[in-house]
């Protein structure tokens, strides 16, 4: 569904009737308040699945090996400080190998984005937790 405006609505009535706060900018700098109890989930730009079939360029410098390894030790702190994390990432051998200490389930997910209609199928995602 492209609008839906029931839960768009529902949205609505909960940020405005609630104290929330939206932050924009990099995870390091975001997450510098995170506390002991809080629940932390983290989408980043999928590690690619293939040299071609990711898309990972959200910024100018891109979303790379680098960034990867820089987040996780971003869920180290977290875990050391009292967070709970989930992380849902690409299911490839870099990404399994990185947090190879923490909890990792597979997941089906749908994939609508492909320009051939008939390819749109599920593939295997990765949530990783640390609890
Ligand atoms: C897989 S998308 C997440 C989409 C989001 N969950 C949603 O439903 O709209 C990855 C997101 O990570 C953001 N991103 C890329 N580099 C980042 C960084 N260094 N710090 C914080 N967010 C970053 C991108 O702008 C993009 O919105």
């Amino acid at each position: 569904m492209i609008y839906d405006e029931e839960n768009l609505s529902a949205v609505h009535e909960y940020l405005c009737g609630n104290s929330v706060n939206i932050l924009s900018g990099d995870f390091a700098e975001t997450l510098k308040s995170a506390a002991s109890g809080d629940f932390v989930y983290l989408d980043p730009p999928y590690d690619p699945v293939s040299k071609t079939a990711s898309f990972v360029a959200y910024s100018q410098e891109g979303f790379g090996t680098q960034e990867q390894v820089r987040l996780k030790a971003t869920v180290d702190d977290l875990t050391k400080r009292g967070c709970k994390v989930l992380v849902s990432n690409s299911d490839t051998l870099f990404i399994r190998n990185l947090y190879r200490d923490y909890q990792i389930a597979t997941v089906k997910a749908a994939r609508a984005i492909n320009s051939n209609g008939g390819r749109r199928q599920k593939i295997t995602e990765l949530l990783i937790t640390n609890y």
